[in-house]
């Protein structure tokens, strides 16, 4: 069978685009994940961009083994030595670099001849080269570029020494058809492709982006790069767990072999979603809440008589598998841990603890604990250091004129307790914790979901937050309370502003 290899740009396509700085424990977090989904490439960031970013490429590069570290730069000489030294201890380090190849490209963005750019991507595949074996190079908007030109440019690249080449529809402007023909017309007629897997890079302005992504596949390409929950600039980038559960569901049209191990796609888009803070639709293909659910009476007569009638893919295939046991304020750790256990958690005694009278806490309030409950609560549980630590919250308003909050926190060793005004009680609880903690901090976004349904259901906040010129920081909370798991969230934004 022929072997489709997974490229992962969730930290590098996926976050740089949000505006969202993910701190290095976070992208480490993710990377952790993405080595037990089983891809074969993690595009860890693009090091020169910014210290941090290169900070957490060394990261990644140190502690996660058993699959390829990769890091982008521009065709220039001091991104590639940055990214090198991101690299240095990696077990399969890989350079991507690359520079734009079409007309629109090289005369407004580069200001540079064809031939000019030509000479600079062989030189920086050669510069490359000096550091690592393995160098993916990419030709920014090939779909929108003259063929007979990325052609030239494939063939020259892999003649200094690329082993992979990437093809990016950049502006996701191509259709199916088109894509495809792009990636049959380089593999029939660029010298020496055959010494090299082809890459497809797609993103989703037209909402075609898996599509291309398989019509390359299907033209011969062996590589798929993509995001996790299709995050990524605009519209996005192609959506990864799509791809693979379009590969794995219809493995007999495709005939592919992969390495992932598709029971853990959906922890990976809870993970996602958390730290990144941008919400998976809930009709999302694969990993929205709502992709296994049937509505109707005739879908669900259909399902009850034999699941095949309306299901194409076991929810258990993608790691979303079905409540054995009932949890309430009455189970034990045992319980809680099988249950954790059964959705991809695996704890530590340590862990347990800490998680367990958390969820008492809730299961007092709650009377019935859903598998989404256990997901925020975990997603809770995991993050944050505290720099200040939230001890109580008294509201008062009268639902017509300004609401007064009253905060009590501690800041490192220090008990401190302050109140603010506000419109609504949510900005007035934001407002006494600014004045407590003195940091100058613009919330730019703001939300409130429901985790289950009903009038007891887990509320869970997020905010996201920007301090100074850096990129924006996520907070997260959750309460039965709506106060209560917003004030959570700011001051979870907060520690990580302080991490
Ligand atoms: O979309 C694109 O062209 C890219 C390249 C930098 C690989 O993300
Ligand atoms: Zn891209």
């Amino acid at each position: 069978m022929r072997r489709l290899y997974i490229f992962d740009t969730t930290l590098r396509d996926g976050e740089q685009s949000l505006g969202i700085t993910l701190n290095a424990a976070e992208k480490l977090e993710v990377a952790r994940q993405l080595a037990r989904l089983g891809v074969d490439v993690i595009e860890a960031g693009f090091p020169a961009s910014s210290p941090g970013d290169a900070d957490a490429v060394s990261v990644i590069a140190r502690e996660v083994k058993g699959v390829s570290i990769c890091g982008l730069t521009r065709a220039v000489e001091s991104d590639i030595d940055c990214c090198a030294e991101a690299l240095h201890a990696a077990e399969y380090p890989r350079i991507h670099t690359g520079i734009g190849v079409s007309p629109v490209h090289m005369e407004k963005k580069l200001k540079l001849a064809p031939e000019c750019v030509l000479e600079t991507a062989v030189a920086a595949v050669k510069h490359a080269k000096k550091y690592v074996g393995d160098v993916e190079f990419y030709a920014e908007d090939a779909f929108r570029s003259d063929r007979a030109f990325i052609a030239a440019v494939i063939e020259n690249v892999i003649e200094a020494g690329a082993t992979v080449v990437n093809i990016p529809d950049t502006v996701g402007y191509a259709t199916p058809f088109e894509y495809e023909e792009l990636i049959t017309y380089l593999m029939n007629s660029v010298r020496g492709i055959e010494k090299v897997v082809v890459s497809v890079h797609c993103h989703d302005d037209l909402g075609m982006a898996t599509a291309n992504s398989l019509a390359g596949i299907l033209a011969g390409a062996g590589q798929i790069e993509g995001a996790i929950n299709g995050i990524g600039e605009r519209a996005g980038n192609t959506s990864l767990e799509e791809v693979v559960m379009a590969v794995y569901t219809r493995r007999n049209q495709y005939g592919l072999e992969m390495r992932v191990d598709t029971r853990e796609i959906s922890a990976t888009s809870r993970l996602v979603s958390r730290v990144t803070g941008v919400p998976v639709p809930a009709h999302k293909a694969i990993v929205g809440s709502g992709a296994f659910m049937h509505a109707s009476g005739i879908h669900q007569d259909g399902i009850l008589k034999d699941r095949s009638t309306y299901e194409i893919i076991q929810p258990e295939i993608i790691g979303g598998v079905c409540s054995t046991i009932n949890l309430s304020a009455r189970s034990g750790r045992h319980a809680l841990r099988h249950r954790l256990q059964e959705l991809g958690y695996q704890l530590h005694e340590e862990e347990l603890e800490k998680v367990y009278p958390e969820f008492l806490q809730l299961a007092d309030l709650k009377k019935e604990i859903f598998d989404q409950d256990l997901h925020a609560l975990m997603g809770m549980s995991a993050s944050g250091s505290n720099w200040i630590t939230l001890k109580n919250i008294a509201v008062a308003t009268s639902g017509v004129s300004t609401a007064t909050a009253t905060i009590s926190v501690d800041i490192g060793a220090n008990s401190c307790i302050d109140a603010a005004c506000g419109n609504g009680p949510v900005d007035a609880v934001f407002k006494a914790i600014d004045r407590l903690t003195g940091i100058e901090v613009r919330l730019e976004d703001y939300s409130l979901h429901s985790v289950t349904r009903g009038s007891e259901a887990l509320g869970e906040a997020t905010v996201k937050l920007r301090s100074g010129d850096n990129g924006l920081v996520v907070g997260k909370g959750i309460s039965i309370d709506v106060i209560e798991a917003s004030t959570k969230a700011y001051v979870n934004a907060l520690n990580k502003i302080k991490m």
